[in-house]
């Protein structure tokens, strides 16, 4: 039978073979209970015939035990660490951020062009006392014309191509339809407030139109009101020429024009003198000097007397306008269509 000793040796032969092979901890511990655990440990195993020894011998197998006891130990505290420090760097390699690359763009947003052109022209109001209010889209035959003293069947009806709800009343009458002007919000105001009144009114019109490069179906208008106790044409213009200054630029020269609308008496038309050329000619203008900018009027007696007003008391003054068309004059925009296409290249130029 081979010696104590000598089985000493071959344990640790085998120990030291098998922890090289060793690459997680679950087999470490594997190993460790193998060969020193408590119970059938090897190791302590062989220990149990330490004392069957001749006293002689004792002394020197049970210091070579001890030295292979510590040795097992330092050889799975090391392998221990290794095991974690490799684990270690997988994770890092695994977790790790490349800090060279380049970095992701976040989107900025902004605000649509027309929104932008809105709220430039109605904090110029704002600055002159207007109050803004917003409106129905979706309104009545009497607030879109009929109040605006055009009566069903007036031919001036077929200025605004009208798309109307799909929806009749009793007497078999299509009384809604989408707003084709923000003009509507003068009646709902008159109704609503007392003089003295200065409102502006953004907001969304519609008109059945064959869509082309200056109409579209679906735009914006700003409608203006004042009205008070003595407001004249004067006010009309003073309060329009500073407006056209303040957007388009000091210099400016203001033209009006007789124009025809049902709710304005005298109407007029406003243009300014051209901003591209200086009023010489050219692309912008199509070669008048001018560009209309705007339709505006006195309030029509008709239309005061309807919201209960004495016209003998109260006149005012009302301008609309449309914030697409002064936006591509502004920016030299050459098709209305581009506003609503929802295309970024359009959009982000601005
Ligand atoms: N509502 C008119 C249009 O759409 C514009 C306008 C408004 C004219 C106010 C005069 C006064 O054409």
């Amino acid at each position: 039978m081979t010696s104590l000793k000598e089985q000493l040796v071959s344990l640790e032969r085998h120990a030291i073979s098998d922890l090289e092979k060793i690459r997680n901890e679950q087999d470490l511990d594997e190993w460790r209970i193998n060969y020193q655990g408590r119970r059938n440990g090897q190791l302590p195993k062989l220990l149990e015939e330490l004392p069957k020894l001749p006293i002689e011998d004792r002394k020197e197998v049970g210091i070579a035990a001890n030295e292979l006891r510590d040795k097992l130990e330092t050889g799975y505290k090391e392998r221990l660490q290794e095991i974690r420090t490799a684990e270690l760097q997988d994770k890092l390699l695994e977790e790790s951020i490349d800090v060279s690359l380049p970095g992701r763009k976040h989107a900025i947003g902004k605000l649509h062009p027309t929104t932008q052109t809105i709220r430039e022209i109605s904090s110029i109001f704002v600055n002159l006392g207007y109050q803004i209010v917003d409106g129905p889209e979706v309104e009545s035959d009497y607030y879109n014309f009929e109040a605006l003293n055009i009566p069903p069947d007036h031919p001036a009806r077929d200025q605004w191509d009208t798309l109307w709800l799909d929806y009749n009343n009793a007497d078999g009458i299509r009384p809604l339809l989408l707003r084709t002007h923000t003009s509507p919000m003068q009646i709902r105001t008159m109704e609503q407030q007392e003089p003295p009144i200065r409102v502006i009114v953004p907001g969304r019109c519609y008109r059945h139109e064959a869509t082309d490069a200056t109409h579209e179906s679906m735009f914006f208008q700003i409608e203006g009101l004042t009205v008070d106790k003595g407001i004249t044409f004067a006010d009309l213009k003073g309060t329009l020429y500073t407006f056209a200054r303040k957007l388009f630029g000091e210099e400016r020269k203001i033209r009006f024009r007789c124009d025809f609308f049902p709710f304005v008496e005298p109407g007029v038309d406003m243009s300014i003198d051209c901003f591209s050329c200086d009023g010489t000619g050219c692309r912008v203008c199509s070669n008048s000097g001018w560009i209309e900018i705007m339709g505006a009027g006195m309030v029509h007696p008709n239309v005061l007397e309807r919201v209960g007003y004495d016209p003998e008391i109260y006149t005012g003054f009302a301008f609309g306008m449309g914030p697409e068309r002064i936006s591509m004059l502004k920016h030299g925009i050459d098709d209305i269509r581009h506003f609503y296409n929802n295309d970024l290249r359009f959009l982000e130029q601005f």
